[in-house]
């Protein structure tokens, strides 16, 4: 795992909770969690310059800057504007330039642009996310009982999606330094994580399960309402599919055969002329692939890692198995059962992203977070190495469209008795 020194080393504590012995009230625990969370944007942030934050190097992928001001923009817009009598919007202008996509907040300028907005400059969405800090920590202090326990499932949204835009920086830049032929290091000193050694299989019985988020803890919308599903009988992988397994599938033949690949894979493949895992290289018959450590011989005992879902189906079919459900990975997970389930690479599930039995997305603006992705992309499952720890948990449905590869996605196998 990384060094406590490192930028991407995490908290441990749930965002808002205290494991403490000394009591601590809602409004302390909520002001910490606060600072914390948005210091470890700004401690990932620091090792960009300012050329680096500006960058966008896809559509998919955002500027460091922007990221920084857009979570802010979030807590202006949701939280702040709408409940501290008196704030007065840091540069009103930021709304149309650091909105995503909530239609319902207004226009917003278009995605593939980010990359092309120079000014405001880094040191000025400094200024912007320091202005809507002070104006955040005023707000949990001064807010009655009754405000701060209405506001508080605004401030938990709030820091959960700056921590997922925490992993975006590292996605992003990444993909960024990609383009570099220098091949940039993030960290230097950044180790990717160990994988656990776990060996075998989970094997689970026919059975009815539940799965969904079921407790009072924070979850996003799309992880309810819990609900049964009939699950086995499966057997699933306790360890993640390896780069030196992914080798034998490369050395097959695995990406000049079609007869391994869904019709849409297939296409990806040739029009992208994809031959191996993004990022890999091959430099005097060794491949390389570029880590936030910049460029680094591919270790055949990691886990296989920038895989699309196209590859990792292929893959699956390679090997003479599948990609399990994501119900199926969640009852193994719960179970313990999985090797490497958190904190390595997000695992690809043969699962669309649809929305639960009786899922409604939440009312109002932020309803947009979730639902009205729910088509034409798949769930991953488990969380990756550029996931801070808290926010991982083992109903979180992560999704992504089917060629995506910068993110640090990998897979792991199952199968089911004749
Ligand atoms: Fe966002």
């Amino acid at each position: 795992m990384p060094s406590a020194s490192s930028p991407i080393a995490r908290t441990r504590e749930p965002l808002g909770h205290s494991t403490s012995s000394a009591p601590e009230t809602p409004r302390e625990r909520w002001r910490k969690a606060f600072v914390a969370v948005r210091a470890e944007t700004e401690r990932r942030a620091a090792r960009l310059s300012p050329e680096d934050q500006v960058v966008q190097s896809m559509p998919d992928a955002s500027p460091a800057k922007w990221h920084r001001a857009h979570t802010t923009w979030f807590f202006e817009q949701f939280l702040v504007t709408p409940n501290l009598p008196g704030y007065k919007a840091f540069d009103p202008r930021f709304g149309y330039l650091f909105n995503s996509y909530y239609v319902a907040a207004g226009p917003r300028h278009a995605r593939p642009m980010r990359g092309l907005v120079t000014r405001p400059g880094v040191a000025e969405v400094g200024d912007y996310r320091a202005h809507v800090d002070a104006a955040v920590t005023k707000l949990i202090a001064e807010a009655d009982d009754a405000t701060l326990a209405r506001i508080a499932p605004i401030v938990e949204i709030g820091l959960n999606h700056e921590q997922q835009h925490q992993e975006l920086m590292l996605t992003d830049i990444l993909h960024a330094f990609a383009h570099n032929p220098t091949a940039p290091a993030y960290d230097a000193d950044w180790r990717p994580p160990t994988a656990s050694g776990e060996v075998g299989i989970v094997e689970l019985t026919e059975g009815i399960h539940t799965i969904g988020h079921d407790d009072a803890s924070f979850c996003f919308d799309n992880e309810g309402p819990p609900h049964r599903e009939l699950v086995g009988p499966v057997r699933i992988a306790r360890a993640l599919v390896t780069n030196g397994e992914w080798l034998e599938f490369m050395r097959d033949g695995g990406y000049a055969n079609p007869a391994l690949w869904l019709s849409d894979g297939w296409d990806e493949v040739r029009a992208e002329g994809w031959t191996a895992p993004g990022y890999w290289t091959e430099i005097d018959g060794t491949w390389h692939s570029l880590t936030l450590a910049g460029r680094q011989p591919v270790d055949a005992a990691a886990p296989v890692c920038h895989v699309s879902y196209y590859e990792a189906d292929a893959f699956a079919r390679w090997a003479g198995k599948h990609l399990p459900s994501e119900a199926e990975w969640e009852v193994a997970a719960r179970g313990g059962g999985l090797g490497d389930a958190f904190g390595v690479v997000w695992q690809w599930t043969r699962s669309a992203y649809a929305p639960y039995p009786g899922y409604r997305a939440t009312e109002g603006a932020l309803g947009e977070y979730n639902g009205k992705f729910m088509v034409n992309q798949m769930v991953l499952r488990g969380s990756s190495l550029a996931t801070p720890d808290a926010h991982s948990r083992v109903t979180y449905r992560n999704f992504f469209y089917p060629p995506a590869r910068w993110q640090f996605t990998g897979l792991r196998l199952a199968d089911y008795p004749a």
